[in-house]
């Protein structure tokens, strides 16, 4: 029977066990800090009674706003949000309104896409992958790509935040 559970998405279910190892080796001075992957809201809830997160790093982008409630409470916190696929990983974004966004000013979809990730939160790193040296220079011109008000209501028209 085909498991129907999905390897991108966090499953429910205690962390303590594993954070307890590596609270551990914390404590022994062999690492900085203890971030978070793939998690629920109840298992960031779960570790910040064990320990300070420093980081989080769950599925998001422009198309995919799960979580995004969370992302200022993080933020509020001081707590970084890394967003993994941000460009949509397996399957790259694809997106009429971002394509009209990207033509407007001159950019490329993905350039977009980061761009609008950075506008999103202050707490925001990303790590965009690519094996491709012009997509890097792409994706660090991004940085300078300041997304004006109608662009940003057309891109939150993509997706509804998740609540
Ligand atoms: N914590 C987790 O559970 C988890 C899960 C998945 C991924 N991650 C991490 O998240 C990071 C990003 O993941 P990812 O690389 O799979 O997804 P991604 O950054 O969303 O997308 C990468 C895809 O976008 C393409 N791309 C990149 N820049 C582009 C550009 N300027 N124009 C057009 N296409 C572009 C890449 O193709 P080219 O190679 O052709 O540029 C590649 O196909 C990685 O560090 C990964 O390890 C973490």
């Amino acid at each position: 029977m085909r498991s129907m559970i999905d390897p991108m998405q966090p499953a429910e279910g205690s962390i303590a066990e594993p954070l307890e190892a590596l609270i551990a080796l914390k404590e022994r001075g062999l690492l900085r800090h203890i971030d978070l992957s793939n998690v629920t809201a109840q298992q960031i809830a779960e570790a910040q009674e064990m320990t300070p997160i420093a980081c989080v790093q769950n599925m998001y982008n422009v198309a995919n706003r799960n979580n995004d409630a969370w992302i200022d409470s993080l933020a509020a916190q001081g707590i970084a949000w890394v967003p993994f696929f941000p460009l949509g990983g397996f399957s790259p974004l694809q997106s009429t309104q971002l394509n009209a966004v990207a033509q407007s000013l001159d950019a490329t979809p993905m350039q977009v896409a980061l761009a609008w990730l950075l506008q999103r939160a202050p707490n925001i790193l990303l790590i965009p992958g690519t094996s491709s040296p012009h997509h890097l220079r792409e994706n660090m011109a991004s940085l300078q790509l300041t997304l004006p008000a109608d662009a940003l209501a057309k891109l939150n028209a993509i997706a509804a935040p998740a609540v």
